[in-house]
């Protein structure tokens, strides 16, 4: 098993990771919190595969239970499944010292952190991730929200869980489109900060005995961003590398590609407009696709740069009249470059393929 403590200005947290912890994590548990009650929040194809195996042992060792279980899927993530899971919670009589356990992908850790903030003005939350991307990305660092209309997490708080536990043998069920997903956030991670990571990554898909290794290296990338920069106001904007255009081409293919399958693209696309500006080593490209291609991640868009420009300009990373696009001057390493608003779509458009 492995452990990431991660320490932000207002709270402390570990993460924990490794095979078999879902049968252990009653003891886990109770070892850091006591028993509380545990309102499980999963959707239902997580239910069906671990959550009623999880409640069982849950009540072996004591805990009382409540669950919440909604269709899954991205669609869920709104703020009528969230006004029902508070409902839900206040039903159960959960209280100020009682706790969330979310076990699932970053949609059930969205929804859940964010039910999780907003009860009784807060109440704590236990992050139990059951995707690639979960685990690497969106069950760390405190992001949690849901999708309104008008857009994607628009609507949403800064919640720290109290704990992480990730199960890496979960992640055995996953189809390969979803697993493809927190590969393409892997290779993020080694693209903007961690040279090594790449190389290993770019070796091929031999990983399932260094997943746990992998996970580990970059919930510890993202605990450091984190931990820098809490509330997002500046360095962990680097985490954003390939997402500005991966935003728009899920906004644009009304999200039939998926968050990974854009970012995969997203990262291309600036990598070869600021290749071509001089503001990335020459090879980065080439290494770049080279890699996502070793998991049959896309590397090309259908989008023009005139559709792609129209969202991303209405991304909510953008400050007044520039944009803030991540580039990797080289592998491992990340800056913010800024676009200015009407110059977006000469830069998108260096960065399809001719
Ligand atoms: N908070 C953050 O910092 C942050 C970061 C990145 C992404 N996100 C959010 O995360 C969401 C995407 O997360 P996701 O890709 O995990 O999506 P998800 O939660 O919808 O999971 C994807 C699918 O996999 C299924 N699934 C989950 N675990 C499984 C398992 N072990 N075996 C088989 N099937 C399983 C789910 O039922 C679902 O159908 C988006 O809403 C995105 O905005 C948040
Ligand atoms: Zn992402």
């Amino acid at each position: 098993m492995q452990k990431v403590t991660v320490q932000t200005s207002s709270e402390k947290y570990d993460v924990l990771i490794g095979g078999g912890l879902l049968e252990k994590s009653g003891q886990i548990i109770s070892q850091y919190f006591g028993t509380p009650t545990l309102a499980l929040v999963a959707d239902d194809r997580v239910y069906e595969l671990y959550g009623q195996a999880l409640e069982k042992r849950l009540r072996q060792e004591g805990f009382k239970l409540c669950s919440f279980v909604f269709p899954h899927g991205e669609a869920s993530k709104n703020l009528e499944t969230f006004t029902n899971l508070c409902e839900s919670l206040a039903q159960n009589q959960l209280t100020g010292s009682d706790m969330i356990l979310a076990l699932g992908g970053g949609v059930t850790g969205d929804l859940a952190g964010f039910a999780a903030s907003a009860y009784l003005r807060g109440i704590g939350f236990i992050q139990m991730p059951t995707t690639l991307l979960a685990a690497v990305d969106s069950s760390v660092g405190g992001k949690t929200g849901v999708n309104i209309k008008a857009g994607k997490n628009l609507v949403g708080a800064f919640k720290q869980p109290a704990l992480v536990l990730c199960d890496t043998n979960t992640l055995a069920s996953l189809p390969p489109e979803v697993r493809a997903d927190g590969l393409a956030e892997i290779i993020k991670y080694g693209m903007i900060s961690d040279r090594e990571l790449f190389d290993f990554m770019k070796k091929g898909p031999a990983l399932e005995s260094e997943l746990e290794n992998i996970i580990k290296r970059c919930v510890e990338i993202k605990a450091a961003v984190v931990q820098a920069d809490e509330f997002d106001q500046g360095q962990r904007q680097i985490l954003n590398f390939g997402h500005t255009l991966g935003h728009a081409l899920e906004k644009i293919s009304d999200y039939k590609i998926s968050h990974g399958h854009a970012v995969a693209i997203g990262m291309v696309l600036v990598t070869r407009a600021a290749q071509s500006l001089g503001l990335t080593e020459e090879n980065t490209l080439g290494n770049l696709t080279e890699c996502l291609k070793k998991y049959s991640l896309p590397t090309q868009s259908p989008y023009t740069a005139q559709e792609l420009a129209k969202p991303a300009l209405r991304d909510k990373k953008r400050r007044g009249d520039t944009i803030n696009l991540i580039v990797t001057p080289s592998i491992g390493q990340a800056r913010g470059h800024k676009v200015k608003a009407d110059e977006l779509e000469s830069f998108i458009e260096r960065g399809l393929e001719k």
